[in-house]
């Protein structure tokens, strides 16, 4: 049977290329964003893989939104068997020069956005006795990276969530994935130029929002606890357990520098 699928930020990057890969594998589709007119291309681009999407204008930040998604998930296609947590931005700099009230943002957004998500889909979930919810982490929710510390904290808070949901729901029938990408092409760095009031750079690997996408749809069809699309970073998470000294030379070398 095709899955009902929901995705926040799904208007762009990693979420239309979530949306778009798994319209191409048959499922339905309820997606959520700010942006009406680029949630309408990414509905008009399914309907053109003969697929088929709802749409809703909404903030994750906002709770009743995310309830929202639900719903009209449910009602339109019977049930939601997946829901992608993904909405998420960044501030790159010194956190002497983030604002609390930009770091509140960061928390609202990205943290907050997925305990929204999560608290709208699992009561479905556990009524089902079958349900998957995805967080959309980042590697630097495994290790922090220099200038990154107030979005690499909102992207650990993610994976703590996740940790303490997936033990507690184990045997249910609900799935806990959490993703955690590299540095991936997507609208992501201009969003963080202009919320941080400069460029940046990064000499590191870098992959597509579509190989994102892909790893996204292969934990869908076999869930995982933690998915790593570009593969080498998992050894950067483990060698941070065992020589996180040594990963701090490794990940200041690497690391994002301001142009
Ligand atoms: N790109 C990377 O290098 C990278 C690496 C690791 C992890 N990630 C994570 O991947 C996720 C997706 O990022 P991306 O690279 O695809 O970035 P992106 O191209 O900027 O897309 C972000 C998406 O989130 C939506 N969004 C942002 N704030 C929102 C809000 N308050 N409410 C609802 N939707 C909101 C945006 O749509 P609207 O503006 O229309 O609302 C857009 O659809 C994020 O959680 C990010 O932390 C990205």
């Amino acid at each position: 049977m095709p899955k009902v699928i929901a995705i926040t930020g799904a208007s762009a990057g990693i979420g239309r290329a979530t949306a778009l890969t798994l319209a191409r594998r048959g499922a339905s589709l309820a997606l959520l964003a700010r942006r009406r007119d680029r949630l309408d291309e990414v509905s008009a681009d399914i309907a053109r893989l003969g697929g088929q999407a709802l749409t809703l204008v909404g903030d994750v930040t906002n709770e009743r939104d995310l309830y929202d998604l639900v719903d009209r998930a449910s009602e339109r296609f019977g049930r939601l068997d997946v829901m992608v947590a993904n909405a998420g931005f960044a501030i790159y700099g010194d956190i002497e020069k983030i604002r609390p009230a930009d770091m509140q943002r960061l928390l609202d957004v990205n943290y907050m956005g997925t305990y929204h998500a999560a608290r709208a889909a699992l009561p479905v979930f556990r009524r089902q006795a079958a349900g998957h919810l995805i967080i959309i982490s980042s590697i630097v929710g495994k290790r922090g990276v220099p200038f990154m510390g107030a979005y690499a904290a909102t992207k650990f808070a993610q994976d703590g969530l996740a940790q303490s949901l997936r033990a507690q729901l184990d045997g249910t029938g609900v799935d806990i994935t959490v993703v955690f990408p590299i540095s991936t092409n997507t609208e992501f760095f201009s969003v963080m130029t202009r919320e941080s009031g400069h460029a940046t750079r990064a000499d590191g690997p870098r992959q597509s929002a579509e190989t994102v996408a892909e790893a996204i749809a292969q934990a869908i069809d076999r869930p995982v606890p933690e998915v790593f699309p570009y593969r080498r970073s998992r050894g950067l998470a483990l060698l941070n357990v065992l020589a996180p000294g040594f990963c701090d030379r490794l990940v200041k070398r690497w690391g994002r520098k301001p142009i």
